[in-house]
């Protein structure tokens, strides 16, 4: 039983709790903060609650807001984000929203620690050195686990690439997890982001990366997705169920970071590209054709997830398939690949866009990759 396990991230979780947590870490705040967020957050006041409390810190010179991070972030959001805190000796890095403003705020914390963009970073493969300016991430969502994990996701709009800038240095010294500042996110978000919470748990669990440690998150998150996502789909302002969706995501963080997620993210990531549509949705279009196609690779593993997320024993492909199905249907609905604009002869061309690790997958291979996509376009 060997194995790594980094969790080199300070963790603040609680309802309630982001005041007193920035306090508590005041000594890792000097000089001039950068706030990265998005103009949504902007709006509805977050950054400026963040902004006064971490003004009122005895080192910090002053805040530099820069609140024009879009889904999907773009990586000349981020190289313009490197600019301004360059210009503005920028010490520390605040990113405060759904997965794409911490996203966008660990890859600012990298290019400005480094003084250039990170095009060769995100072109190139290499990863961040210790330079990285110190990031505190503050979610506004339960999804990304990006607070915990060591990867940024971009996108390249010109030459449509998704893809990670990963690395140990990408890690936050702080994650301030405050599931009061997620009681705004809208149905749609909320059972969206809910959905990569599970697929991080199922991703995990089965790949070839993961640990006895690791399967416990797993299991944990995906029992509490089962529960929680259906009973904040009946009641959006269940403050309960937020709290424990929080709590997943956070945890799932964990795993991303060490047991890695397998297809369904490195195929998410083309469709992401492509359409621009919700990393979410691009899962929800391949879950069932992944499911269907790669369940014999891993059977036990499946029907313990199949019987976490329905409560009832599965023993073969039908109940896992139908399992899924279900939750789905209760939860974020089915979305399908057809309706995003693909048809059968993009296949292939999807497929050739996948990168990154595709061996963690217990069926990891490029011929499935194919396969998966023309199944879940067919659907
Ligand atoms: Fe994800």
């Amino acid at each position: 039983m060997n194995f790594n396990l980094s969790i080199p991230t300070r963790i603040h979780f609680g309802s309630g709790i982001l005041k007193d947590a920035i306090i508590k870490e005041e000594k890792l705040f000097s000089g001039i903060v950068l706030i990265v967020s998005t103009e949504d957050m902007d709006r509805l006041g977050f950054t400026k609650i963040i902004a006064d409390i971490v003004n009122s810190l005895p080192n910090v010179e002053h805040t530099v807001q820069y609140c024009n991070i879009t889904a999907n972030p773009k990586l000349d959001e981020v190289n313009k984000g490197i600019d301004i805190a360059i210009e503005n000796n920028v010490k520390v890095v605040i990113g405060v929203g759904g997965g794409s403003a911490l996203d966008a705020a660990k890859t600012i914390a990298a290019g400005t620690g480094a003084k250039e963009h990170i095009d060769k970073y995100f072109f190139g493969g290499i990863q961040p050195d210790e330079r990285t300016l110190p990031i505190v991430a503050i979610p506004t969502t339960s999804g990304t686990g990006s607070e915990m994990s060591k990867s940024g996701i971009l996108s390249c709009t010109e030459k449509k690439i998704k893809t990670g800038v990963r690395g140990e240095n990408l890690y936050p010294s702080v994650a301030i997890v405050d599931p009061e500042l997620t009681y705004t996110v809208p149905m749609r978000i909320t059972m969206e982001t809910g959905f990569d919470v599970l697929a991080h748990a199922v991703e995990s669990y089965l790949s070839k990366a993961s640990n006895y440690f690791t399967h416990i998150l797993s299991e944990q998150a995906i029992a509490i997705v089962a529960k929680e996502l259906p009973a904040l789909a009946g009641d959006i302002n269940n403050h309960a169920a937020r709290e424990k969706m929080s709590y997943a995501s956070m945890i799932m963080g964990i795993n991303l970071g060490n047991a890695s997620t397998v297809l369904p993210h490195r195929m998410q990531y083309p469709i992401g590209a492509l359409t621009d549509t919700s990393h979410g949705t691009g899962l929800a279009t391949i879950y069932p054709a992944w499911i269907d196609l790669t369940y014999s690779y891993a059977e036990n593993k499946w029907n313990c997830i199949g019987k976490l997320l329905s409560g009832k024993e599965c023993t073969d492909k039908h109940t896992v398939y139908n399992a899924f199905i279900d939750f789905m249907n209760k939860t974020c609905g089915r979305p399908k690949l057809k309706d995003l604009g693909f048809s059968g002869k993009d296949a292939i061309i999807l497929a050739d866009m996948v990168t990154g690790n595709i061996g963690l997958d217990p069926a990891g291979s490029k011929e499935m990759v194919y396969e998966i996509y023309k199944k879940a376009i067919a659907e």
